[in-house]
């Protein structure tokens, strides 16, 4: 059965680490098409989406191959350039593979990517900021094709700081002639960690973790070793969990430095952090106080990722919490399945009004998409009686082991 037990009720308490980050490692994943040889990534977490990543380099041409947590992709021979199929479908950030095959073979005919059922995700940004590059693109049926005899560097400034476009951008420029200055670029950290794996691999950008990026074209990228940072989201969830169920954890080489919204939302709510160079701890002691309001935002606002599993928290703090969701359409989708748990919670437009209950009870629920997902596992932990989640391989997507890492925090929790 594709579904997930939880027996709720237990305090949290114990440490875990936390994996390495699915959006840092999937467009690491598709620059490994820029460097005509062998790269050794590890750390990568084993889920969903680095497996569909992982079956489109190898249809282009690439082998890959998995020891423990270490990914090699040897990319020496590239010798196709159509991606379509189910992993093109099933996944957005297989668009990732555009600017790189961009890069690679100047050519590139793809599918329209899919992803999460959380509003329209266009390509817009994307295509617009390649077409700056000299890029063609011309569609046929649900395929389109990209194609530029010359990469040329461009002067760009981008309408939103979209994250995968900004990706696309550096993985376009890198090998482009000339020089790209990218304005309005996204600043999230997985940018940050892209910059860095192409900086190894010999690129020359500047600007890294800004929303200015200068990216000077080279004639060719090297071999590189890279190591794939933590996942602020599943660090961010599991702080979550602890605060939603109470109890005492610790997490293990968690990312710190990038989920300062989030400590802010804990202390504000009654929470306590602390942190140290091996990772983060969390303790919650009694019932948490609403928030008044917290709305998402581009780095370093509140993440977007991180907004359902933290509605489950507030679906049993003490008062009314508010969230204002500014980053994707239709990110409400498992307010239902949060209200069969017993939460009162009413959505307006992009606003939910969250009225804090005492008590939420298990019952079978249904993950609808992969952060949805992590919320209603957060809820499980937190709620009376069993919680059934149906549809554990919208989690499995983002999440390594989400059972055995909540096991280790003392969780109740099974794949059923
Ligand atoms: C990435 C993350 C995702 C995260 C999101 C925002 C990966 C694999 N996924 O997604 O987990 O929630 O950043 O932090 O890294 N948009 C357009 N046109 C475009 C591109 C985007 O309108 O061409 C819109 C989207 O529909 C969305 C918003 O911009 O409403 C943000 O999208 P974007 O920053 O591109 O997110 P992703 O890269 O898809």
């Amino acid at each position: 059965m594709d579904s997930i037990h939880i027996y709720g009720g237990n305090l949290l308490k114990g440490e875990t680490r936390v994996q390495g980050s699915k959006n840092a490692v999937l467009p690491i994943l598709a620059a490994t098409l820029l460097i005509r040889g062998t790269c050794v990534i590890k750390n990568c977490p084993r889920i969903a989406d680095v497996y569909h990543m992982q079956n489109l380099l190898q249809e282009l041409g690439c082998m890959v191959h998995w020891a423990g947590s270490t990914v090699t992709v040897d990319a020496a021979q590239v010798n196709d350039n159509r991606m379509s199929g189910e992993s093109v479908t099933r996944m957005r950030s297989s668009i990732m593979l555009l600017g790189a095959m961009l890069g690679r073979m100047g050519e590139a005919v793809m599918s329209y990517p899919g992803g999460c059922v959380i509003g329209k995700r266009p390509i817009d940004i994307h295509l617009l900021a390649l077409r700056n590059m000299g890029v063609e693109i011309t569609e046929e049926d649900q395929m389109f094709t990209a194609r530029a005899l010359h990469l040329q560097g461009t002067q760009l400034s981008l309408p939103f700081p979209s994250v995968g476009a900004t990706e696309n951008v550096l993985l376009a420029a890198v090998l482009a002639e000339g020089t790209t200055v990218l304005e309005n670029a996204a600043k999230e950290p997985e940018i940050e960690a892209l910059c860095g794996f192409l900086a190894m691999a010999g690129a020359d950008i500047s600007g890294t973790g800004s929303s200015r990026l200068v990216i000077r074209g080279v004639k060719e990228l090297h071999e590189v070793k890279y190591t794939v940072p933590a996942d602020r989201i599943v660090a961010g969830t599991y702080l979550t969990a602890a605060m939603a169920a109470g109890g005492s954890i610790f997490l293990e080489q968690a990312p710190a430095g990038h989920l300062a919204a989030l400590f802010k939302a804990v202390k504000e709510m009654g929470g306590s952090i602390t942190i140290n160079k091996e990772g983060i701890g969390i303790d919650i002691l009694h019932r948490l106080k609403s928030l008044p309001y917290l709305k998402t935002e581009v780095y370093d606002g509140f993440p977007t990722d991180l907004q359902s599993p933290m509605m489950a928290v507030m679906a049993l703090a003490e008062g009314q919490s508010v969230i204002e969701e500014n980053i994707f359409e239709n990110r409400f989708r498992v307010v239902g399945d949060l209200g069969k748990m017993g939460a009162d919670i009413e959505t307006v437009k992009n606003k939910a009004y969250i009225r804090g209950v005492e008590k939420l009870s298990g019952c079978t629920v249904e993950a609808e998409e992969l952060r949805g997902g992590a919320a209603l596992v957060v809820a499980g932990l937190a709620a009376e009686g069993r919680t059934v989640i149906k549809n554990r391989h919208f989690i499995e997507r983002g999440y390594e082991n989400i059972c055995r890492d909540l096991r280790d925090l003392g969780a109740d929790i099974s794949i059923g």
